[in-house]
């Protein structure tokens, strides 16, 4: 299994994702702002992963506190801190308001109990991740036809959880109940999660892939050739708006004009029901180097201008499905998702 993030007695342990495939190097965070850096540089990445990160942040930064001082403005800090790395996947918040919900019904106690709570809860919510993909798969494998070759953009496998994956659950979930299932992965520009971290993912469980650029996607889509998609998400609003990795909007309408289905499998924790529609997700926007340059290599003149959007929002009309581990939303989604979160 593909060890994404761990705790252990040296500090937060995380596989470096940037480094992928080149090399399988961990990284050893040993207080938060080591977690929030490895957060931000994107050594770990993926809206659950980045959840995880976060719960274990902050029992890393109170592991790391300042006896002698208030509590309350560490964790303050602390938490706040995390909150300021990325702001797109609503994992990232969902977990440090559950931290800080466990630090508020703590507040007063011995510091030692306070400490180990928090270090069990970060411990508990990586382990929760796991058994919620895993449900994910289980509720999304029957939509995958046997023979199925099947469309990803970006990373939302192992790599992007504490383990098993959302999407690629739900392949993973599909190829144990004795389907035959390939995947077509989305080369996904600019940080290449598909080419880097789908393909290497799905290597080592020895599931087909298939690696096509970006724009192949449609002319794969028209010949036929894709059965299904499945992509992850980062935030979703109440209407089922989905933002995800930049490039899933197009994949999705492309799916509606070829008449492919296009779901989403995504944690509870991914939804955003205070948002009405996805008009209101903050968009993430990165540094112009990672457009400009492929790794090092610059690839544009000098001085050109760059917009750097890291995520889209695909409108719900082109969502076929939202596969959650409490089940399968449809449209309507205002109901259908407030019911599952219920
Ligand atoms: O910028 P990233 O690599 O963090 O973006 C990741 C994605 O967009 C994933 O598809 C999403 O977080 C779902 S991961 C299960």
């Amino acid at each position: 299994m593909i060890e994404t993030i761990q705790w252990t007695a040296e500090g937060v342990v995380m596989i470096d994702q940037t480094r992928i495939p080149a090399e399988e190097t961990y990284v050893t965070c040993r207080d938060y702002r080591q977690v929030a850096d490895a957060i931000r540089t994107m050594v770990i990445r993926g809206a659950p992963a980045i959840g995880v990160a976060a719960a274990m942040g902050v029992a890393i930064g109170v592991a790391g506190a300042d006896t002698a001082a208030p509590l309350d403005a560490q964790v303050d800090a602390i938490c706040a801190e995390l909150a300021g790395t990325r702001p797109t996947a609503v994992n990232l918040f969902w977990a440090i308001d559950r931290m800080k919900k466990l630090y508020g019904q703590l507040r007063g106690k011995p510091y030692e109990e306070i400490r180990d709570a928090l270090i069990r809860e970060a411990i508990l919510v990586r382990e929760e991740d796991i058994a919620i993909n895993k449900a994910i798969g289980q509720h999304g494998s029957s939509l995958i036809p046997d023979g199925a070759t099947v469309l990803t953009h970006c990373n939302a496998g192992a790599l992007a959880t504490a383990g098993y994956g959302t999407a690629l659950g739900v392949i993973r979930a599909a190829v144990e109940s004795g389907k035959k299932v390939g995947v077509y992965a989305d080369e996904t520009r600019p940080f290449l999660q598909g080419a880097r971290l789908t393909v290497w993912e799905l290597q080592h469980d020895g599931i087909p892939a298939t690696l096509i650029t970006d724009n192949m996607a449609g002319h794969f889509l028209h010949a036929g050739k894709i059965a299904c998609i499945v992509v992850g998400a980062d935030r979703i609003a109440a209407n089922g708006d989905v933002a995800n990795k930049i490039g899933t909007y197009s994949v999705a309408v492309l799916a509606k004009e070829n008449n492919v289905p296009f779901y989403v499998a995504a944690p509870i924790s991914t939804l955003d029901l205070t948002l009405a529609d996805g008009g209101g997700i903050p968009i993430e926007e990165r540094g112009a180097g990672e457009v400009t340059h492929v790794f090092g290599v610059q690839v544009a003149p000098t001085g050109t201008d760059v917009r750097n959007p890291a995520f889209d929002v695909t409108p719900n009309r082109y969502v076929t499905a939202i596969i959650t581990e409490k089940g399968v939303a449809r449209a309507p989604y205002e109901q259908t998702l407030r019911d599952l979160a219920k």
